[in-house]
């Protein structure tokens, strides 16, 4: 797990992204230089996961505002930005704190400020990440306690530093675990059709984290066999009464977790919560290219990294990219605030500091 945020970073007036499109299998960094660029990355999941997706849209204001700094120049990025993914909330969050921060000052002073600002959300989020790890870590070891053998997690996606500025959201308190000696073992769903549980995969073993790959469909069976005491997974978008949308799939493992009593957390910073969407039916699924469920990514066996065409060119295929699991299947909802149950996020949702603003 690396000290420093190698997913996004910045270089003089171009910030630099580690382009998740390659992983696992090709460790590419690419420049962005302009507005249109960063935004592209965001829509083509260069960067993903929910705070990359922020601060790299806070990025994309300060590269959008190097050379014009006007109100039009603000509202054009601004807009064009808050176009690229629908679901997580915290490009919209990101969005608003750079609005707020450059609207009240003279054109000429807002680049020097875009550029700080995106740098304070990169910084809070690494932040917010390593409290995330300290809570989840607690409830981690009161699980393991009179334990025998490794405690056996399970995720879905991937919410590790890659997802992040920092060492990730649900993947945090799992690193924080490994780190303090704590004997656990993670079940990671491959998460068709992107397959983001590749990245996880990636992660933990660069991190020596004891880890098994599994096919999506075996969640279910292993939660049933008794294989697995808790399941930690990110999110995208929290209402405010706790319905979470996150990766497509995770709706049915928390379904499975819910039928045979397994713990089922979600670890999320303040800026994936959204208390102006009242309940899940309100947030928008975000529906990707058909073409995502016909294809897949991988390397050939000459590692020639290539697209497999699965299914028949015009085979129909349906791709909703997140699905929303309702607030009473979850145990908890793990931030920087510590961990509250799915209805009890009312007592943050004006507290200033975890706000942001
Ligand atoms: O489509 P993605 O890869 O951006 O979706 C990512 C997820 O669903 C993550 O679980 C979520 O954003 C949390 S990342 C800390």
């Amino acid at each position: 797990m690396p000290d420093t945020c190698p997913t996004l970073r910045r270089d003089g007036d171009q910030i630099v992204i580690l382009d998740q499109t390659r992983l696992p299998w090709r460790e590419t960094f690419v420049r962005l230089d302009s507005l249109d660029a960063a935004a592209a990355a965001i829509r083509d999941m260069q960067v993903r996961g929910a705070p990359l997706i922020g601060a790299t849209a806070a990025f994309g204001i300060a590269l959008a505002l190097r050379h014009d700094g006007s109100d039009a120049a603000l509202a054009a990025a601004d807009a064009c930005l808050r176009a690229t993914r629908p679901t997580a909330v915290n490009l919209h969050w990101a969005l608003d704190r750079m609005q707020a921060a450059l609207r009240p000052l003279p054109a000429i002073e807002r680049s020097a400020a875009a550029w700080a600002a995106a740098e304070d959300i990169r910084a809070g989020d690494a932040a917010a990440n390593a409290a995330i790890g300290r809570h989840g870590l607690a409830m981690l070891e009161s699980l393991a306690a009179g334990r025998t053998g490794p405690l056996q997690l399970m995720t879905h996606c991937n919410a590790g530093w890659l997802a992040t500025c920092g060492h990730g959201t649900a993947l945090a308190p799992i690193y924080a675990a490994h780190a303090a000696g704590l004997a656990i073992h993670v079940w990671v769903s491959e998460t068709r059709p992107r397959n983001q549980g590749l990245l996880t995969a990636w992660e933990l073993a660069r991190a020596g984290v004891p880890h098994t790959l599994i096919a999506d469909n075996a969640a279910g069976w292993l939660m049933a066999e008794g294989r697995v005491d808790c399941v930690i997974v990110g999110a995208d978008r929290i209402a405010a009464n706790g319905d979470t949308a996150n990766k497509v799939g995770t709706y049915l493992k928390a379904l499975a977790a819910s039928a045979h009593g397994v713990p089922f957390y979600i670890a999320a910073p303040r800026s994936t919560i959204d208390f102006g969407c009242p309940s899940g039916a309100a947030i928008p699924i975000e529906e990707r290219s058909a073409d995502e469920v016909r294809i897949v990514a991988g390397l050939t066996d000459d590692g020639d990294t290539a697209r497999i065409h699965l299914a028949a060119a015009h085979a129909a295929a349906c791709n909703p990219a997140f699905d929303v699991t309702p607030a009473g299947l979850l145990w908890g909802i793990i931030g920087e605030f510590g961990i509250l149950p799915p209805d009890g996020l009312a007592t943050i949702a004006s507290h200033a500091s975890l706000a942001g603003h």
